[in-house]
């Protein structure tokens, strides 16, 4: 039989490698975003073997840093090592997750999103202490780049081939013309895609993050669609209530600080007949269900602490309804400010789709 103290030190040793995972993967992510921005992934990508030499000839960079960032590659399993010549090779399933943000298996703007997360610690740290709210525009410059990119992997994913057939009436709407306000909109990557595939549909976009307005505006130009697509610094309750076929909020609403008022108001801003579509972290509806079944779970959670519930709290009302809703009480926020027809209509493995009409 075990004494007390032998399963303290067993679980004591277990703990200490779950936190070595951790702090490994942290710092793996950090070596990621170093890889990313200098283009090394791009290089590796179907380069074959290379050596640290041909890497950093590649990349303009210097041999001694490629030469210690490719050991750490290799050891967290990343890219594969020869010890024959000396080369380093990036498999073809890393090179999809890391190396092309169009591939539907792209990582590394978690890892960007990541980034935002340390450069906002102590920021973080005095909201705890105050319970003041951090709003959205507060942040660092990667939880802008971080979501757009990583919220973008999964639209391009999931949004046209299984979300926007899930809801009822909205193709046969956007085919043959609606008009789209999409609220919260950020960089406006669904609204680009949206744009894209419905040529006969027009579409706005509403934030109040004026910087991320402007790259929307970009990327509307980049794509060739800003004839159809507007974006707009207005509030959640402030946009012009012109008569939208289609009222969106992708991964916005539970940031908001009145999601009850922002709901009411798009609810006033849309066609009789006309849907409020819902994008939002799929979450189970209560803490132990999502703690037990949701893989992304623990990422989810911290990405609320930093960013969702403080956005919630530095406005008006502050519901803080936290990344990690789930589907009831988002359904609930949608009954009470009059919809009468709300369904969840589809998940993925991060998101879930909520249409709602009046
Ligand atoms: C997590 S980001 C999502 C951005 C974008 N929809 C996407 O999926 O990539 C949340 C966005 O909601 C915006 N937001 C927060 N509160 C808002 C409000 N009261 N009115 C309008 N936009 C708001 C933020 O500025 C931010 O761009």
């Amino acid at each position: 039989m075990m004494t007390t103290t032998q399963i303290e030190q067993q679980d004591v040793g277990a703990v200490v490698q779950h936190v070595a995972g951790l702090a490994i993967g942290a710092a793996t992510s950090a070596m990621i975003v170093v890889g990313d921005r200098l283009g090394l992934y791009g290089a590796l990508a179907g380069g074959g073997a290379v050596t640290p030499q041909q890497l950093a000839d590649a990349t303009g960079t210097s041999e001694r840093y490629v030469r210690e960032w490719l050991a750490q590659q290799a050891a967290a399993g990343l890219v594969v090592h020869d010890a024959t010549d000396g080369t380093f090779t990036l498999p073809p399933a890393s090179a999809a997750v890391l190396a092309d943000d169009d591939s539907p298996a792209a990582m590394t703007g978690m890892c960007v999103q990541t980034e935002g997360l340390f450069r906002d610690i102590d920021l973080l740290v005095d909201a705890f202490r105050t319970g003041a709210g951090i709003g959205w525009g507060e942040h660092s410059a990667p939880t802008f780049e971080g979501a757009e990119r990583s919220f973008g992997a999964a639209y391009r994913a999931e949004l046209l081939t299984r979300w926007v057939p899930a809801l009822d009436g909205v193709t046969e709407a956007l085919d043959a013309g609606a008009r789209v306000a999409d609220v919260g909109t950020g960089r406006g990557v669904p609204v680009v895609l949206l744009a894209q595939a419905f040529p006969r549909s027009e579409f706005v976009g509403y934030d109040t993050h004026p910087a991320s307005i402007e790259v929307a505006r970009r990327r509307a130009e980049e794509a060739g669609v800003a004839d159809r697509v507007r974006f707009e610094v207005h509030d959640c309750q402030g946009y012009p209530q012109d008569g939208y076929d289609l009222v969106t909020f992708f991964d916005a609403f539970h940031d908001l600080g009145d999601p009850v008022g922002a709901a009411a108001y798009a609810r006033h801003a849309l066609v009789p007949g006309g849907s409020l579509v819902l994008i939002e972290p799929r979450a189970a509806d209560d803490l132990p269900t999502n703690l037990a079944g949701n893989p992304v779970a623990a990422f989810g959670y911290a990405a609320s602490t930093f960013l969702c519930t403080p956005s919630s709290l530095s406005q008006p009302v502050g519901t803080a309804l936290g990344g990690q809703a789930g589907s009831a009480r988002v359904r609930g926020v949608l009954d009470e400010a009059g919809f009468s027809d709300v369904r969840h209509v589809a998940d993925s493995m991060i998101n879930m789709v909520i249409q709602a009409r009046a």
